[in-house]
């Protein structure tokens, strides 16, 4: 049976795609995560234990790394890394785990897969290409400049930076995505849809950082999922593709529909301090991805893919609950 390594597996995106595989393909996947904070057990709970198995460790851990990748010998194996730091607020309060986990990590990972000739795919962000203006008319393609802003943008152009440069220098047979911003199952309570979501259905208010004018690309997370599986089967090695769904929306206007699905007025929100250094606008061009892999995204429009992930907040209140306190009591700390 053909075998993936996936880290990361058991964060939000990870986890979906894990389930991805298990429902839409035949192959065996093994899950590397340190069950950081972001991780959640229950995300991967109930899924077959002869199609996945976790391992709780270290990226960064050389030696783990080898042993399992090193596994990874039959034809159509392969890594998928989505291991990560991810929050852009966290990286502003302390920057160095994710210069740890987002750089060594991907470099620990590299040179694993360059001892033992696995093929990799490293999954990354659009945020590596810095802000667009409002107004512009060019999206992100994959020929724009890298010039992230942030020390988690920073960090994941940096690991983006290494993988050409295994794949360049050493033959490293990888490929590359950069996707636009995820939504969906799973994610955790500290980003910016689930917060809201979850703010409204424990009694508190929707917080939306400065004026709300800062637009942003949603896809939701299993369109993210497919996407990768179709690079991972029909992309080429060296590649880079930008993954988006032509999902631009204001943060104002997302919080407007989240307010209107949930039944409160559309000015039923607070402007709460905003983020130091904050992006302006992301969106996505993935015409390559369509045209030369033949992807294209299940979902309709963010609307209906927002109305299920309302749902799965209001039906999984067990799983964030918890979570919630601890996070809203560090955003009120500083103003958010
Ligand atoms: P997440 O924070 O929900 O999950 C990250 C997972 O990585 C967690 O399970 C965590 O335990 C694990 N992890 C962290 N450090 C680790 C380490 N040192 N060793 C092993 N495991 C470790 O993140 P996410 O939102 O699911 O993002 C996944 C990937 O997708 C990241 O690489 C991120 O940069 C990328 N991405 C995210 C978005 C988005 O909108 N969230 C968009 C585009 C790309
Ligand atoms: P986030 O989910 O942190 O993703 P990213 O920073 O990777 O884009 O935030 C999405 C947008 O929402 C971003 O412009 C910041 C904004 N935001 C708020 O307005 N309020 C919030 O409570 C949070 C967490 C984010």
């Amino acid at each position: 049976m053909r075998r993936l390594l996936v880290t990361g597996g058991a964060g939000f995106i990870g986890s979906n795609f894990v389930h991805y595989l298990v429902e839409q393909t035949d192959v065996h996947v093994t899950v590397l995560d340190k069950m950081t904070y972001a991780a959640s057990r229950e995300a991967l709970a109930g899924l077959p234990p002869e199609r996945v198995e976790l391992v709780v460790g270290d990226i960064c851990d050389a030696a783990l790394v080898d042993e399992l990748v090193g596994g990874l010998s039959g034809e159509g194996d392969a890594l998928v890394h989505y291991a990560a730091e991810s929050h852009n607020d966290n990286s502003l309060n302390d920057p160095s785990p994710f210069v740890q986990t987002n750089i060594v990590g991907t470099f620990t990972l590299l040179e694993a897969v360059r001892r033992h000739g696995v093929r990799m795919h490293h999954v990354s962000t659009d945020e590596v290409y810095g802000d667009l203006e409002l107004d512009d008319p060019e999206r992100f393609t994959e020929a724009t400049a890298y010039a992230p802003s942030s020390p988690y943008s920073a960090s994941k152009a940096g690991a983006d930076h290494l993988v050409r440069a295994w794949v360049r220098s050493f033959g490293v047979a990888a490929t590359l995505s950069n996707c636009s911003n995820n939504y969906g199952p799973w994610q955790h309570v500290e980003k910016f849809i689930p917060r809201q979501i979850t703010n409204l259905l424990s009694g508190g208010r929707v917080k939306l950082y400065g004026s709300g004018q800062n637009v942003r690309d949603w896809i939701h997370a299993d369109d993210h999922s497919s996407a990768v599986w179709t690079i991972l089967e029909k992309g080429r090695i060296g590649q880079t593709y930008l993954i988006g769904a032509d999902g631009e929306k204001s943060n104002l206007e997302v919080v407007r529909l989240i307010l209107e699905a949930m039944g409160h007025a559309p000015d039923d929100f607070d402007h709460v301090n905003d983020r130091p250094g904050h992006d302006l606008r992301y969106a996505i061009d993935s015409t390559k991805l369509r045209t030369e892999l033949g992807w294209r995204p299940a979902y309709g429009s963010f609307e209906e893919g927002l109305e299920r992930t309302i749902e799965w907040y209001r039906t999984h209140q067990d799983w964030w609950a918890p979570k919630k306190a601890a996070v809203e009591a560090a955003y009120a700390a500083q103003g958010q």
